[in-house]
């Protein structure tokens, strides 16, 4: 009798990625040589490929590396590689690969780890149930797009509460490094209610990238997220394709139907990325060197998020700035390109105020249309006594302020500890938008006086 596992039938590949497969497949061999290697950039002759195809360059004596086509030279295309070239000559054959790259995706790529080709790097095999799909560079149509009007959870106070972000809403986080951006992507991730969440690790450190994982993810924000992951020793090319691979798992998730948490870390990097290839390929630099395909990737990448018919991509993008360096063109194009900002203060750290969210300075700019009028009101008062206390914050601080001068002032500086109480978190905490929100309501319709009256007694309780 033939045993009951032989009659399972076989689990056929989903039609779309066969389709598409075959779309992508180059039915013939295209073969060149490689003309001339200028740094980054191989330029080959012999054949040509369209714009973004993938190449192998076959050295005689080592192990073929992919490239992928940045522009030409010419007729003639210019190849950037993908991984490290161990040896190449002038001469050396080329083939087309591929019109396009593709990917395996599925629900089982959740707590694994992969790199910008969507290759497991966490050293075990992926699972067979995925299904192999071509990444796209098409952003969904802006007309198609329903309104984003349902808040999202991050667990984090300060952001549910202040800067309330939208489900397919897109947020740059702005800051220094070492400032704590990791942290937070960490607490967002295990905080979230998005149904998946995929992480794009961009240009760096290895032991950065370790500390995250281990430490600001966890096993539990793991065990919900994929991270894929382009170290900054890896070629420009391949760290560019690590955002655009993240971005492609996350868009086949949401047309799976799920509301997916894209992070991007970071945004600069990938625009250092597309720098170094852009020069490679003979654009002029711009400003700060930028040449102008980096002003145009950016919105491209940022487009590709959002809400569609069928599931939403929410994303935070982090954006690398040193000092108040306000003339940084990669900051000022994605502060423009994006529905919001969280700024993270240097300031705020230091003093052990974390997440160090700088409330002032950011905005979510679609809050108004997620949370409830007497929300937006808390949000408004709140908002008001930590800009008045800013303010006034040089007078208080010397002791020039004398309590009275200004009921304003006095408000702010009464309020300043309950606010501040709030917005503090530890980062294994997470708290629902619910009570985020409940709590902001309570604070903003108890008078000064009273709040602060109570924390002054909540804190003679702990220190007797
Ligand atoms: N929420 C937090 N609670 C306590 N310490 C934090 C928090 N966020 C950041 N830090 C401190 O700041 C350091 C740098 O944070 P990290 O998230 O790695 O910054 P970045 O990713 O911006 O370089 C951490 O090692 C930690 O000491
Ligand atoms: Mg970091």
């Amino acid at each position: 009798m033939t045993p009951v596992a032989a009659l399972v039938p076989p689990r056929l590949p989903d039609p779309r990625s066969v389709v598409e497969s075959i779309d992508s497949m180059v039915m013939f061999q295209v073969r060149g040589r490689v003309a001339s290697v200028t740094g980054d950039a191989v330029t080959v002759q012999g054949m040509t490929a369209p714009l973004g195809a993938l190449c192998e360059l076959m050295p005689p004596d080592a192990k073929p590396t992919l490239a992928r086509v940045i522009g030409f030279d010419n007729t003639r295309p210019i190849l950037a590689p993908l991984e490290a070239i161990s040896r190449l000559a002038a001469g050396d054959r080329v083939r087309l690969v591929s019109n396009a790259m593709s990917l395996r995706v599925g629900g089982s790529l959740c707590g694994r780890i992969i790199d910008a080709f969507g290759r497991p790097i966490d050293g075990r095999p992926l699972s067979e149930d995925l299904s192999r799909v071509v990444v796209s560079h098409t952003s969904p149509d802006s007309l198609s797009r329903p309104p984003i009007d349902q808040p999202l959870q991050t667990g984090v106070r300060a952001i549910d509460g202040m800067l309330t972000c939208g489900i397919g809403q897109r947020l740059g986080i702005f800051a220094g490094s070492g400032v704590g951006k990791s942290t937070l992507l960490g607490m967002i991730t295990r905080g979230t209610n998005a149904d998946r969440v995929v992480i794009a690790m961009v240009g760096e450190r290895g032991r950065e990238v370790n500390e995250f994982i281990q430490n600001s993810l966890g096993p539990e924000g793991l065990k919900k997220a994929v991270v894929v992951v382009a170290t900054s020793d890896r070629p420009a090319a391949q760290r560019l394709s690590a955002a655009m691979t993240a971005t492609s798992i996350a868009e086949q998730f949401r047309d799976d139907g799920h509301n997916v948490l894209l992070l991007v870390d970071s945004v600069t990097r990938f625009a250092m990325a597309q720098r170094e290839l852009g020069l490679a390929a003979g654009e002029p630099p711009t400003t700060r060197g930028y040449p102008p395909s980096v002003f145009n990737m950016l919105p491209q990448l940022v487009e590709r998020a959002g809400r569609t018919e069928k599931g939403s991509i929410t994303a935070f993008y982090t954006v690398l700035v040193e000092g108040d360096d306000q003339n940084e063109p990669i900051a000022d194009t994605v502060r423009g390109l994006l529905d919001g900002h969280i700024v993270l203060n240097r300031k705020l750290a230091h003093r052990g105020h974390y997440p160090p969210i700088d409330i002032p300075q950011s905005i979510s700019r679609l809050q108004n249309q997620l949370v409830t009028p007497e929300v937006r009101e808390s949000v408004l008062k709140i908002r008001e006594h930590m800009v008045q206390y800013e303010n006034s914050e040089d007078l208080i601080s010397i002791g020039a302020y004398r309590a009275g001068t200004d009921p304003r002032i006095d408000s702010a500086i009464a309020m300043r500890d309950p606010i501040n109480l709030m917005l503090r978190q530890n980062s294994s905490d997470q708290t629902p938008l619910a009570d985020s929100q409940r709590l902001l309501v309570t604070l903003a319709a108890t008078p000064p006086n009273v709040a602060a009256q109570m924390i002054a007694d909540a804190n003679k309780r702990t220190a007797g």
